[in-house]
């Protein structure tokens, strides 16, 4: 063939591959009413009982939660294809199903959790002498301190001290998220196909697969040193020892993979998992408090009684608290999950991606390529909630769901048959923190220990109050709004809390 021929032909078939992945790709055609614009959250609070359109980028169709577990359980609807795709996963490996790290949180993280919880709070400890907080009122970005706190404590536990404390590993496990938000705006603004082939050429990819070879780099003596340890012991490394995560997770991969290179990629999508979500709620889990300050002194009162009862002082002299202590601080609990409800970090749960037709129990048919989401917000803050009803809060004393009422859960916890209901960490279909059904957030356990570790050091060994001039003249500071943006509402960047030791 001649060397035109050769070009024609290459073209051609460059042509029919750009085609098709215009065809595949193209949105589906949708008969849903469609609320706001692509640029503002009006439809935040919405709660419908049909199907609409939000007309975000991409395009999200909001489900009626009568749909919620049928699509939850729909052959069709794929939980990582939307993040797969939406973080060009085959690049930097964002969305990608790496069975071992489910394993390893549901069956080993979680149940092991009072081993564990010494390693979160004299991580904790730790966190707060680096803010080096004297007996004069400090200035702390809110937002800042806790991204590295919760970087210090989820490092502590997945990779284990040295490494966890190092400046390279914190940058990387809280940067491979930053540089996947990147990744995220170039794939909305080029859209899939342009994206699908300019994702070789993006720096945000590049910057992304540069923490994750980091992170691969660094497993390399941990995960050596892991497999031969495992030949002369008896089975994985156990909880509270430096690696057991990473010897939780190389139990479930399979022999051929087991390597440095499949742990670093498990450890950065963990980090992008668990570490923003946790520090933003853990942010405004204290601006909430900081902004009431007539919490603190019913918290204050709740830790101390059960610090005083449960607490037990190991050998280096501090005294920690295990899952019994923590099971008592019912206000503590109470207060995390009404600054959850009151403050989504994300109006929508996370979108599911139809990868084919699908016609639901109710008649409603929706295309291959639609992107189906459910009205976390909107749910949260309505009166025919379940938990929040007027209805069903009478008794308890409750105020309603637009009102911030910290100890609401504490309150309907003292209800018979109601006491080990209602916890921060419970999932349903009355809160959707964290999912509901069979892919409701494995890490909710942990990540509500390490929120309650934050706000426990806190209230016990230090004085707090948001920053403002009212303060020094005696008015009450005002909480920093959110910042809403589309779909997601994250703590407001510029919050600043006074903090000194504790005085009284
Ligand atoms: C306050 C902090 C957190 C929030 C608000 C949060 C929220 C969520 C939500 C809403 C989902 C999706 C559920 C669904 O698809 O229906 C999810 C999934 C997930 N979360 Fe979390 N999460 C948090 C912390 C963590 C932590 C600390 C870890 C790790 C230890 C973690 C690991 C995961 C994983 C692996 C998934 C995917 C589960 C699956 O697809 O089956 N998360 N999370």
């Amino acid at each position: 063939m001649s060397g035109y021929k050769i070009v024609a032909v290459a073209l051609f078939g460059a042509a029919i591959w750009l085609i098709r992945l215009l065809v595949r790709e193209r949105s589906p055609k949708l008969d849903f009413p469609v609320m706001g614009s692509a640029s503002d959250s009006e439809f935040s609070q919405a709660y419908p009982d049909t199907p609409f359109i939000i007309p975000a980028n991409p395009q999200l169709v909001i489900l009626p939660m009568s749909m919620y577990m049928e699509s939850k359980t729909h052959p069709a609807a794929d939980v990582s294809a939307e993040r797969n795709e939406r973080f060009m996963g085959h690049w930097t490996r964002a969305g990608v199903q790496n069975s071992e790290i489910y394993s390893a949180i549901r069956q080993d993280l979680s149940k092991n959790l009072n081993i564990v919880l010494p390693l979160i709070q004299d991580e904790t400890k730790y966190a707060f002498k680096e803010l080096n907080i004297q007996s004069e009122w400090t200035s702390v970005n809110i937002n800042s301190a806790m991204l590295r706190m919760i970087a210090l404590i989820s490092g502590r536990v997945f990779v284990g001290s040295p490494l966890s404390r190092s400046e390279e590993w914190l940058d990387a496990s809280i940067n491979y998220t930053r540089a996947l938000s990147k990744v995220q705006d170039d794939y909305l603004g080029l859209g899939p196909v342009l994206s699908n082939i300019a994702a070789p050429f993006l720096g945000s990819v590049w910057r992304a697969r540069g923490y994750m070879t980091k992170a691969q780099t660094w497993m390399r003596p941990l995960v050596a040193e892991i497999l031969a340890a495992e030949k002369t012991m008896d089975g994985p490394s156990k909880a509270g020892v430096t690696g057991c995560f990473i010897s939780w997770l190389l139990k479930y991969i399979p022999d051929n993979h087991k390597t440095a290179t499949r742990v670093g990629e498990d450890q950065m999508i963990v980090s992008f998992a668990a570490i923003h979500t946790t520090s933003n709620a853990a942010a405004m889990a204290i601006l909430d408090l900081a902004s009431r300050p007539q919490y603190i002194g019913e918290l204050r009162e709740e830790v101390e009684t059960v610090v005083a009862e449960e607490g037990e002082q190991h050998e280096d002299g501090n005294v920690y608290l295990g899952k019994a202590a923590f099971a008592k601080m019912k206000k503590l609990d109470s207060f995390i999950k009404e600054s959850q409800r009151f403050n989504s970090l994300a109006f929508v749960t996370p979108a599911y991606k139809l990868l084919s037709n699908a016609i639901f129990s109710n008649g409603i048919k929706l295309s291959k390529g639609t992107r189906i989401t459910f009205p976390h917000h909107g749910l949260a803050m309505s009166t025919t909630n379940k938990s929040f009803s007027l209805e069903n809060n009478v008794e308890a004393g409750n105020a309603g769901p637009d009102v911030f009422d910290g100890f609401r859960y504490s309150r309907l916890r003292e209800l018979p048959g109601l006491e080990s209901k209602h916890q921060a960490a419970s999932t349903g279909l009355d809160n959707l923190m964290f999912g509901h059904g069979p892919h409701a957030c494995p890490g909710r356990f942990f990540a509500i220990y390490e929120v309650k570790n934050l706000l426990v050091e806190l209230l016990l060994n230090y004085d707090f109050r948001l920053a403002c001039t009212g303060n020094d003249h005696g008015q009450e500071a005002i909480r920093p709004a959110n910042i809403a943006h589309k779909i997601s509402n994250m703590p407001n960047p510029g919050a600043v809390l006074e903090v000194r030791a504790r005085r009284s």
